[in-house]
């Protein structure tokens, strides 16, 4: 398995959150070289020393806001100053919050929505010319949320619905450029968002339905179960896959 990602250059943005760090572990073990990305700069740095005293090649660290599109913009090209080739990009960063939509004001609608949607769309059509160059790929993160109703999250729900639009918007305009993208969407994995409180009398439905999983402690998946399918989304083995959507639940959505 290791060297699958060889020199391949891979901007992860999230990268110090539970999947970030997962997804830049494994991508890292595979042979990727990495600019790491987030607004957290203390794990960022603890995950570059990581990365690099397990022998792998040592990342370059970039805080960012993805609350301003400057910040996003800014971002890609700091990346192209530190490396000469960009082969992917892997957008994880994102924020959760759950609450009854009456409570919702329009900067917390206005916020999910720069944060989950806008700014991707500005890391992306600001490192689309430099993918085009390698042949690259771009991986987004959606969520299960955008599939299927869940209640309390009409704005996350809203913001990763839309992540789906734009990466099957984007590989349909770019196929002739041989730039690749595509989509996980998790269900419930154990991170600091599966800890965010539910909002008062919610519906237990939802949290019934993942303890039928049989295997997975309280029915959630792990951060590596995501990583290992941004590492496969990321490697050639994908090369004929575009504008796809790669469920990863433990088969939760069919319950
Ligand atoms: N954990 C789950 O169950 C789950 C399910 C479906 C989708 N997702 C998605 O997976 C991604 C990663 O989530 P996670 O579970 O690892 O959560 P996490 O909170 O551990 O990671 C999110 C990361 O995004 C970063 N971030 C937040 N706001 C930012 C900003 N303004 N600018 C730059 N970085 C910012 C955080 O610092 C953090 O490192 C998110 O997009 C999330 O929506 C998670």
């Amino acid at each position: 398995m290791s060297g699958r990602l060889e020199g391949k250059t891979v901007l992860v943005t999230g990268a110090a959150g539970s999947i970030g760090q997962a997804t830049a572990q494994r991508l890292a073990a595979e042979g990727a070289r990495l600019m790491l990305a987030d607004l957290e700069s203390k794990p960022l740095e603890a995950l570059c020393d990581a990365i690099a005293g397990k022998g792998g090649i040592r990342p370059e660290a970039f805080v960012y806001d993805a609350s301003s599109n400057e910040s996003s913009a800014d971002l890609v090209d700091r990346t192209l100053t530190a490396t000469e080739r960009l082969d992917a990009v892997c957008n994880i960063a994102g924020i959760y919050a759950k609450a009854r939509t009456t409570d919702v004001t329009d900067a917390d609608w206005q916020r999910m929505l720069q944060i989950n949607l806008s700014s991707v769309f500005v890391i992306l059509r600001q490192a689309i010319p430099h993918l085009a160059k390698t042949g690259g790929c771009v991986v987004n993160t959606s969520s299960l949320a955008a599939l299927e109703g869940h209640a309390y999250l009409a704005a996350y729900a809203v913001s990763k619905a839309g992540i789906v639009a734009l990466t099957k918007s984007l590989a349909a305009e770019y196929a002739s450029t041989g730039i690749r993208f595509n989509a996980v969407c998790p269900g419930a994995i154990r991170s600091s968002m599966s800890s965010v409180p539910t909002v008062p009398d919610a519906d237990p439905d939802l949290a019934f339905r993942r303890t039928k999983l049989k295997g997975f402690d309280g029915g959630l998946g792990e951060p590596v179960d995501v990583a290992a399918a941004f590492a496969y989304l990321v490697s050639g083995d994908a090369r004929y896959v575009s504008g796809s959507v790669l469920v990863i639940d433990g088969g939760q959505f069919l319950l």
